[in-house]
């Protein structure tokens, strides 16, 4: 069967790239299949997907937001009765395991039910004035064209966590997803599409970060650069964007330690660590990847942890049996080996794990062996640099004083996690971690929609994406004074 080739979507219409070329989108599970072939855009395609954004955004702001939110309400619909083959078709491009990429959809569901009531409430403020007859209210309004460039990890869910405020906000939108995942997001914008978004109110448009991302983020007529991905490109986005005083958001990496205390249930915190650590195959911003172990129970812990790990079944995550599924491409699975060679040069001692998985039916993929690192220092390159890949480090600590100092000692900040029994310990953690995240007694990652999502330092720029927080991001205030007496009356003089 010849492989289908999916096109760009500017201004309403399925359009090939002006370049003439594609490329491929393979299964990390089994590179021998490709799952189809995408446009290969350039700055022209972008700049048509830019005019058709910039063109639908005054009919769009104009569009009472009830309206806009009564389309992703349609949108949340959609994904709920085509949940299963989005889930499936996410783990073909990706490589997460079904129950996983179940939840990535639902993820963008509950993004979309939630939000979509935003059409009824964008809250503002009303206040007293300090003149007679005078009223003071604030509203919210669009940012204007919005450029999202979206990473590979979290195919649906991270495109929704942007789409779905930045559209009931009233705002239009160019997207590109990341190359390795563009099918995922090319199904939720034909959802989108569907559901009855007016054409050029969002388009879409496949490429490399250097042919389509730079255009984007370069474009004079784009207001907000939405990104999530490494934080060397967030950098060179904050650059290119702070030259042209334009707004952006992002979302970048994490370093997200999980403290196990002497009085933790340490069966729970083995599950919450492998859970944390080996979910995704480590390819979240918040998967753990420190765990600070009270020396206390510090062997007691490794032995369960490092035993439940060489039990987890790697394999294509289509079969609903297997634990972990591969890396996402071969640069990965090198860059995520290379730090295990590190963590070794650097004296950790390696007690599984290691190397590539090669055995039957890993052949094809980019599988990598669930790794666990012990004796490893806080200073280490392993316990400082961001891995994304199946790779922990057991680092021991005497007290929680010592433990919080070295999870804060990491020039990210997204996710931390605390086992314990202890309440005091419990708040001592909340308040000392320097992180936009903390969990008591379950793992670094799985974050719920309708709370903020971001971290602090170089995690991100200061924003919070999800939540009302979201709105921040995607919304302008507008102040606004009514003066009433018929007379000229002068703020703070009269
Ligand atoms: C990410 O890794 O970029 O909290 C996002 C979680 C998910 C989202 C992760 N709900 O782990």
């Amino acid at each position: 069967m010849a492989t289908k080739v999916y096109k760009n979507y500017i201004e309403g219409k399925w359009k090939a790239s002006s370049s003439g070329e594609t490329f491929d989108n393979v299964n990390p599970a089994n590179t021998r299949e490709v799952i189809g072939r995408f446009q290969k855009s350039n700055a022209e395609d972008v700049d048509d997907a830019i005019q058709a954004a910039a063109n639908a955004l005054p009919m769009w702001k104009k569009t009472p937001a009830p309206k806009r939110g009564e389309i992703l309400f349609r949108v949340a619909e959609m994904l709920v009765k085509n949940k299963e083959f989005l889930a499936k078709d996410m783990t073909r491009e990706m490589g997460k395991v079904l129950k996983e990429t179940r939840g990535d959809v639902q993820e963008a569901i509950d993004m979309a039910y939630f939000t979509a009531g935003e059409g009824r409430r964008l809250l503002g403020e009303t206040c007293p004035s300090e003149l007679k007859d005078k009223f003071c209210m604030s509203v919210r309004m669009p940012v204007g064209v919005v450029s999202a460039i979206t990473p590979w990890n979290f195919p649906i869910a991270i495109p929704s966590w942007k789409l779905i405020p930045a559209l009931v906000a009233g705002n239009t939108v160019v997207i590109k997803p990341a190359s390795d995942t563009p099918i995922s997001v090319y199904h939720f914008v034909k959802l989108l599409e569907q559901a009855g978004l007016p054409p050029g109110v969002l388009n879409f448009v496949t490429g490399s970060g250097s042919g389509v991302g730079t255009p984007m983020v370069d474009h004079p007529k784009v207001n907000l650069v939405s990104f999530t991905g490494s934080t060397d490109t967030g950098g060179l986005i904050a650059q290119h964007c702070a030259r042209q005083m334009k707004q952006y958001s992002l979302e970048m990496g994490g370093k997200n330690a999980i403290i196990v205390m002497d009085d933790a249930k340490l069966d729970l915190a083995v599950d919450g660590v492998i859970w944390g650590a080996f979910g995704t195959t480590g390819q979240r911003c918040t998967a753990c990847s420190r765990v600070i172990v009270h020396k206390k129970v510090m062997n007691q812990f490794t032995d369960l942890l490092v035993k439940k790990t060489k039990a987890l079944k790697l394999g294509d995550g289509l079969n609903e049996k297997i634990d972990v599924g591969p890396l996402i491409n071969e640069e990965q699975r090198d860059k995520v080996h290379s730090y295990v060679k590190i963590g070794i040069e650097e004296g950790a001692q390696q007690l599984t794990g290691g190397s590539p998985a090669t055995g039957k039916n890993l052949k094809n993929g980019y599988f990598y062996q669930p790794t666990i690192f012990t004796d490893v220092h806080p200073n280490m390159r392993i316990a400082q640099e961001e891995i994304f890949g199946p790779v922990v480090g057991l680092i021991p600590c005497n007290n929680l004083d010592e433990a919080i100092r070295i999870v804060n000692d990491s020039k990210y900040g997204l996710s931390s996690a605390i086992y314990t029994q202890d309440v005091n310990n419990t708040f001592r953690a909340i308040e000392g971690l320097d992180t936009g995240i903390t969990y008591v007694n379950a793992p670094t990652i799985g974050a719920e929609i309708h709370l903020p999502f971001g971290g602090t330092k170089a995690t991100g720029n200061g924003h919070r994406e999800a939540g009302v927080a979201a709105l921040e991001i995607f919304t302008e205030w507008k102040s606004v004074y009514i003066d009433y007496s018929g007379k000229l009356q002068k703020a703070q003089i009269d």
